[in-house]
């Protein structure tokens, strides 16, 4: 079959053929591909050239973002069945951790998991995988033509589901009991700051939105471009933060209660921090992958972030719980803004079209994906 990847001891992303896995396990599935999300993640992987497969292995499919359909299933299997559409995650635990254990590899405390397409294991862009029932998620009815989205926004929700558990410190923070931690609407009476409208930034603002919190998004992009627009249709406010500072952008939208971090921009992302309102909450999920020296005004960080009770934490990878939020919210999100959603994948290219995927960045759309099996949704 045929794969995108690393090939041991060679630069830059290459096509190859690599067999066609099969079941050799009770639980396990066997998934034909779909659609498979190209990501930041994918860029970096190829760029550095960060191939950690074991000595056995000369290549390493990446990819790490799919939706597909199962093809077999293993005689124990019993949640799924031939034919259901299903996400894949990322992450394979450790197996040594109580994280790990209790299903949470996301929060593994020993370093030694495997992500799919990212670190130590074959991913996604090619035609099949195999992997346990229980690293795959039933996509309902409906929501197949979105579901390669579910990855990202499993991030996302796992971001914005922390935000909450902090945020829980101060659940009276506003007079409105229908604005409660536990509702629907919590977001109500909160303002956000979303950093960065890629993929992660777009669909945090669209898990911000279905809460009902006053969001602004910080990119650099012109005010015509889909991304900007895309944003404004869920209903966001756009700041174009190009050369400013970070207390220019708090002059201009007051402090936020919540920042999310989505575009791995260090240097403003944590002076921002300081623009942050009392008992606010910050996250960072982008992942800068330099080592650039940057200027912070650290004393006036320290004393905010003392003064005023705030909390700046980082976010990485989703738990299956995280997948079941992203596919509960991609419901949501197609029946309040369902032709916003459908322009979020603006490219498609064949496994064959692998060089154009890789040098023609997508620079106007959110999302851009390899369109793998014809059939599917
Ligand atoms: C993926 C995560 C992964 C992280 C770090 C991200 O692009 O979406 O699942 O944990 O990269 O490797
Ligand atoms: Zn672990």
């Amino acid at each position: 079959m045929k794969a995108v990847g690393l090939v041991r001891g060679k630069e830059g992303v290459h096509l190859f053929d690599a067999p066609k896995p099969t079941i050799t396990s009770p639980r396990q599935v066997l998934v034909k591909v779909i659609e498979a999300g190209i990501d930041g993640t994918d860029f970096e992987t190829v760029t550095h050239n960060r191939f950690s497969m074991s000595q056995e292995e000369d290549t390493m499919i990446i990819g790490h973002e799919a939706v597909g359909i199962i093809e077999e299933v293993g005689s124990e299997v019993s949640t799924l069945a031939v034919g259901d559409v299903v996400v894949p995650t990322v992450r394979r635990g450790c197996g040594l951790c109580a994280p790990c254990l209790h299903n949470r590899s996301d929060m593994c405390q020993t370093g030694l998991y495997t992500e799919r397409g990212i670190k130590g294991a074959n991913g996604y862009f090619t035609e099949f995988f195999v992997d346990d029932e229980d690293y795959l998620v039933r996509v309902p009815d409906g929501l197949e033509p979105y579901a390669v989205l579910s990855e990202p926004l499993s991030i996302a929700e796992k971001a914005v589901d922390e935000i909450k558990h902090f945020r829980s410190r101060v659940f009276w923070s506003c007079n409105h009991p229908e604005h409660s931690i536990e509702s629907q609407g919590w977001g109500n009476c909160k303002v956000a700051l979303v950093i960065g409208a890629g993929s992660l930034g777009f669909l945090s603002t669209a898990v911000l939105r279905l809460s009902g919190i006053h969001t602004f998004v910080a990119e650099i992009a012109p005010e015509d471009s889909l991304k900007v627009r895309l944003i404004k249709e869920l209903g966001a406010h756009y700041l174009n933060t190009k050369d400013k500072t970070a207390h220019e952008v708090t002059a201009e939208i007051g402090n936020p209660d919540i920042i999310i971090e989505a575009s791995g921009a260090t240097e403003l992302a944590l002076n921002l921090t300081t623009g942050l309102a009392r008992n606010g909450v910050c996250v960072l999920t982008g992942i800068p992958s330099g080592s650039k020296e940057v200027c912070l005004e650290g004393d006036l960080m320290a004393r905010t972030l003392v003064l005023e009770n705030q909390i700046v934490f980082g976010s990485v990878n989703s738990g299956r719980t995280h997948f079941d939020m992203a596919l509960q919210d991609l419901q949501r999100l197609r029946e309040e803004y369902g032709t916003t959603l459908s322009k979020v994948i603006q490219t498609r290219y064949s496994l064959g079209d692998y060089k154009d995927a890789f040098l023609k960045r997508d620079a106007e759309g959110i999302k851009s994906v390899f369109n793998i099996y014809e059939g599917g949704v």
